[in-house]
């Protein structure tokens, strides 16, 4: 196996940051999505534009794995929401095996959060909220993407200048409607992990998992 090399300074200075910042967690009364909103809080402070970064874990009727990046749109109702284009592998992922599990990685204050949970796709009124939501250009980006492929866009500047089409087709338009290919899904959590880690110390690792009586917390030191 080839050596990657030492982990950078910079990284290690990051991490070690968070020294004192254990037993963050009461997991005698905390409320998982609480603690989600508190910590996406700090996320947000200290990285604005990528604090909603998670990876999407989906499998598919082959049970074969597959990972991505995708933004979280909301946590609406205690779920975990995110858009797509309904013609994606994840999408079809999701409606032959409708589970996923999102990953968050906060570098800057050393904490991943996992959920677990059934996914459900949201309804017209919600999902175009969402899209209304969304910056004009990131919407006519949501709809350069129908079609596109490497059959019919063989290079960057032929989807740009499809963009280009398509931005001048809503010359004019004020509210940009949603297609309807971009669909939105929510994660309902079935568990949510908080790992906090601590540099020169043990990390600490709180798992609330639903039950018939709400959430069963335990620490786990890890
Ligand atoms: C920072 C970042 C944010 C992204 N956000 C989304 C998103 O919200 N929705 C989405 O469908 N793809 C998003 N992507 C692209 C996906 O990671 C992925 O490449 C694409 O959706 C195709 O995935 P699939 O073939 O598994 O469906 C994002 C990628 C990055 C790096």
């Amino acid at each position: 196996m080839s050596n990657l090399g030492a982990v950078p300074n910079d990284l290690v200075h990051a991490l070690s940051a968070n020294e004192s910042a254990s037993d963050l967690i009461d997991i005698a009364t905390a409320d998982p999505l609480s603690v989600f909103q508190s910590w996406y809080k700090d996320a947000k402070a200290a990285a604005p534009e990528t604090a909603g970064a998670m990876t999407l874990s989906t499998v598919d009727a082959a049970m074969k794995p597959s990972a991505r990046i995708v933004m979280l749109r909301s946590t609406e109702g205690g779920a975990f929401s995110f858009a797509t284009n309904s013609q994606s592998n994840k999408a079809a992922h999701l409606s032959q095996n409708p589970f996923a599990s999102l990953t968050f990685f906060w570098a800057q204050h050393n904490r991943q959060v996992r959920i677990d949970g059934a996914v459900q796709e949201w309804g017209a009124t919600e999902t175009d909220a969402l899209f209304t939501r969304r910056r004009r250009d990131a919407q006519i980006g949501e709809w350069t993407s129908q079609g596109m492929s490497a059959a019919t866009h063989s290079s960057y500047a032929d989807a740009e200048a499809e963009r280009a089409r398509v931005a001048a087709s809503f010359d004019g338009v004020t509210d940009i409607p949603r297609p309807p290919f971009w669909r939105a899904y929510k994660v309902i959590p079935h568990s949510i992990e908080f790992w906090q880690g601590n540099v020169g110390r043990l990390h600490d690792r709180v798992l609330f998992t639903r039950d018939n009586n709400g959430w069963k917390r335990e620490r786990l030191i890890a």
